[in-house]
């Protein structure tokens, strides 16, 4: 359920007019209601309230600081994947003591970085990042806290660019050698052991994978506890999917309840990295139509809807051929016509939508792309030079600028105007 509905055929974030925002702040635009938002965490984060938890909203999904501040204030953590992903979390005001750090590249300057702010977790995905990881924490003087990412060999039955804990992903230990690499761990002077995690994948549409692998860290649990060393944190890290067309992932009540009753009698905190299923129905893509034209004739009657967003805006129909629903911002009761949404990048990739069935929408018209909340501005980029647009927040009749349209200063203000003889 989300704060996107029509009121006297047009749609509306929660209290406000879409068009009104478009009005002022022109398109194309991300557009987040805040009480879909705060619904969607508390849903989620209300489904473990029976089990010691942290929810940790995956930054990479929308990382705005505006939303990471909102989760914050809820009591969300935050799992970053970068430096970049640090700084914006602490800009947020989120407790440093609930960021817990993912990812199997993580720098030398990135780890001092995260030593240096106290964070929760390191999630370690290599032997090689373990050494590392002892040597900065040494020359800074601090302990680092650990936990190994396990790849459960799971398949989460997800896209396979999205899929993560299978054998043949880049992630994480295979249990066999995690053992080792944990007793290894513990003969380090600079590295306190304190956790076990793993992330299979992400728009999982089904429980059991996640169970799966459960069961799986579970078990390297009680190997680990045979060899003397106790756990206290136990991440599942995300994964849950999202409605964007026909999909019926579980409720997030349902996902809770499944892993609630098989986190019985595990004497640890379970820690969470939800991002898509906490922002990505909350938020979409606001954008007006620049041209409408047909292209050939007879059986190869093509129809354009050439829009002022692009994939470099939104990338996820072009990278991964997913779907999104595209909406009228009015309704008009005009009659439907197979089309192709299209952006003004010159690449036949360029696309919103192939052969989709929309009413007929006219030149000067907004269209709403749906469910762009999660990995939507946090994917776009500058691409063919196209400043990167306006996110916009509203919260029941309050429209805030949460961040500005880039101007084509904003573009070029890294780059240095060298004269080469
Ligand atoms: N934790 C880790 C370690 C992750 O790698 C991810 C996502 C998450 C948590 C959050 O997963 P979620 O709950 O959002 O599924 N750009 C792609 C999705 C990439 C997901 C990468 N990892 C897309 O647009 O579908």
């Amino acid at each position: 359920m989300h704060h996107f509905q029509y009121k006297n055929n047009i749609m509306h974030c929660e209290d406000i007019a879409v068009p009104e925002i478009a009005a002022k702040t022109g398109t194309p635009f991300y557009l987040y209601s805040a009480a879909t938002l705060k619904r969607h965490f508390h849903a989620f984060d209300s489904g473990f309230k029976g089990i010691n938890h942290l929810t940790c909203f995956a930054v990479k999904a929308c990382s705005n600081i505006s939303i990471l501040q909102q989760f914050g204030r809820m009591g969300g953590g935050a799992d970053i994947v970068s430096g970049g992903e640090l700084f914006r979390a602490m800009k947020a005001g989120i407790d440093p003591g609930k960021i817990i750090y993912s990812g199997v590249g993580k720098t030398e300057a990135e780890m001092r970085e995260a030593l240096f702010a106290g964070i929760l977790l390191f999630n370690v995905e290599s032997p090689q990042e373990l050494d590392r990881l002892q040597k900065v924490a040494a020359e800074l003087g601090v302990t680092a806290p650990v936990a190994f990412r396990i790849n459960p060999d799971v398949d989460p039955k997800t896209h396979a660019y999205i899929s993560t804990g299978l054998a043949k992903n880049k992630f994480g230990i295979p249990v066999d050698s995690a053992l080792q690499e944990y007793a290894r761990a513990q003969q380090m002077d600079n590295i306190e052991v304190l956790g076990v995690s793993c992330h299979i994948g992400s728009q999982l549409t089904q429980i059991d994978p996640f169970i799966e692998a459960l069961r799986k860290v579970k078990n390297f649990v009680g190997r680990l506890q045979g060899e003397g060393i106790e756990i206290k944190y136990l991440d599942l890290g995300g994964g849950v999917g999202i409605t964007y067309d026909q999909e019926d992932p579980p409720h997030p009540h349902a996902y809770a309840e499944a892993i609630t009753k098989e986190m019985q009698g595990m004497d640890c905190t379970l820690i969470l990295e939800p991002g898509r299923v906490i922002v990505g129905n909350a938020g979409i893509l606001v954008t007006e139509v620049q041209y409408t034209k047909v292209n050939a004739g007879g059986e190869k009657e093509k129809r354009f809807v050439i829009i002022d967003a692009a994939m470099n805006d939104l990338t996820r129909p072009s990278l991964y051929d997913a779907f999104h629903e595209i909406l009228p911002i009015k309704e008009t009761g005009r009659e439907k016509q197979i089309v192709d949404v299209v952006g003004p990048i010159c690449e036949t990739g360029d696309f919103m939508a192939r052969d989709r069935l929309l009413p007929e929408v006219k030149q000067g018209e907004l269209l709403a792309i749906m469910s762009c909340g999660a990995y939507g501005f946090t994917m776009s980029s500058n691409y063919n030079s196209r400043p990167r647009v306006a996110e916009v927040l509203v919260n029941g009749d309050q429209v805030h600028i949460i961040r500005k349209r880039e101007d084509y200063d904003d573009m070029i203000t890294s780059e240095l105007l060298v004269e080469v003889p």
